[in-house]
This record gives C-alpha cells, structure tokens and sequence, in this order.
C-alpha cells in the first residue's frame, strides 16, 4: 500500500555544499526494490540516528508509508532514533565473548553508567549498545568505546576505563 504524498520534505540542513551520502542516495533512487535499509543506514552515518526529517525524505522519495519505515527502523537494532551519546560503547556479545561472561561485562556498564542497553547516559556522555562479533575474539571479552578496543575485560578495568574517559571529559586537553 502506498501512501500519497502527504509528507513534507524538510531540508534538516542549509550547508549548501555538495550532496551528502544520503541525499545522494536520495537522488539516485530509481524504484529499485529493497533501497530502503541502505537508505537507512545512509540516514544513519549522515546524523548518527534516524531523524524524523529523515524518514519523511525518504517516504517522499521511495512512496515507502512512513509507518513501514518506522516499523523498520524501531524493529532493526542497528538504527537510533535519538542521537547517540558522544561516546559509543559496543559490547561484544559474539559466541568468544558470550562463552568469556560478556554479560558481566554487560552488567558492569550498566551499573556504571546507569543505563541500560541501547540508552544514553544523562549527560549525554556514553551510549552502550551491545554487537556480534568486534573481529578480536582472542581478546575476549570485548568492548569498543568509539574506534578505541578492550579486551579481557574485568568489572574493575571497566570502571577504571569510564573513570578516564569522566576525567577526561571534566578537563578536556586545550
Ligand atoms: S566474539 Fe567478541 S570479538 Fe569476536
């Protein structure tokens, strides 16, 4: 079932440069079938989430209803809808790790930062999300925080990783 074209098209940016991955995906959509989870994920390295401005671009564009587009994304762990936490931390929750109690590891992020998985911090801070394989099984078990890896991680090198990671953030390098 299509929609008609009730949704407005919202330019969430005014740079004015050149097309952007996603507009340029935008742009080159031609009716193909199955565009809609590379256009979400082009949506997703544009803005780091899924905006509403987004979807809506992409109904417009695909004549894709716009609540089949919000089904996929909320149904699909790799997209947000709120924008992440200026830190992500993906915990590894692949079969190495799973077997290494990547689940403390797990249960010590979640005390540390207060959150659950898929959440961010108060502050703004530390998104924790959990993920298949990080390609570093030896090291397990595995987090990454941003492109920076840890691995045989305790509950007591957890929290003195995120203490640096406040610390820094509490007096940033000039
Ligand atoms: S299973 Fe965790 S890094 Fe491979």
């Amino acid at each position: 079932m299509h929609t008609t074209k009730e949704h407005h098209t919202r330019e969430t940016r005014g740079d004015g440069g050149a097309l952007s991955a996603f507009s340029l995906a935008l742009w080159k959509y031609r009716g193909e079938k199955g565009v809609l989870i590379p256009l979400l994920q082009a949506a997703q390295e544009e803005y780091s989430y899924i905006p509403a401005a987004a979807m809506e671009k992409i109904a417009t564009v695909t004549s894709i209803p716009i609540s089949e587009i919000y089904g996929v994304v909320t149904f699909y762990k790799q997209f947000r809808l709120t924008p992440p936490g200026k830190h992500i931390i993906r915990v590894c929750d692949g079969t190495a790790c799973h077997v290494n109690d990547s689940m403390t590891v797990l249960d010590s992020l979640k005390n540390v930062l207060s959150v659950e998985a898929e959440e961010t911090t108060k502050d703004g801070l530390f998104t924790l999300v959990t993920v298949a394989c990080l390609g570093c099984c030896s090291l397990a078990p595995v987090m990454m925080i941003d492109e920076s890896t840890y691995g045989r991680l305790t509950p007591t090198a957890i929290e003195k990783v995120i203490k640096g990671y406040r610390e820094a953030e509490a007096s940033p390098a000039q």
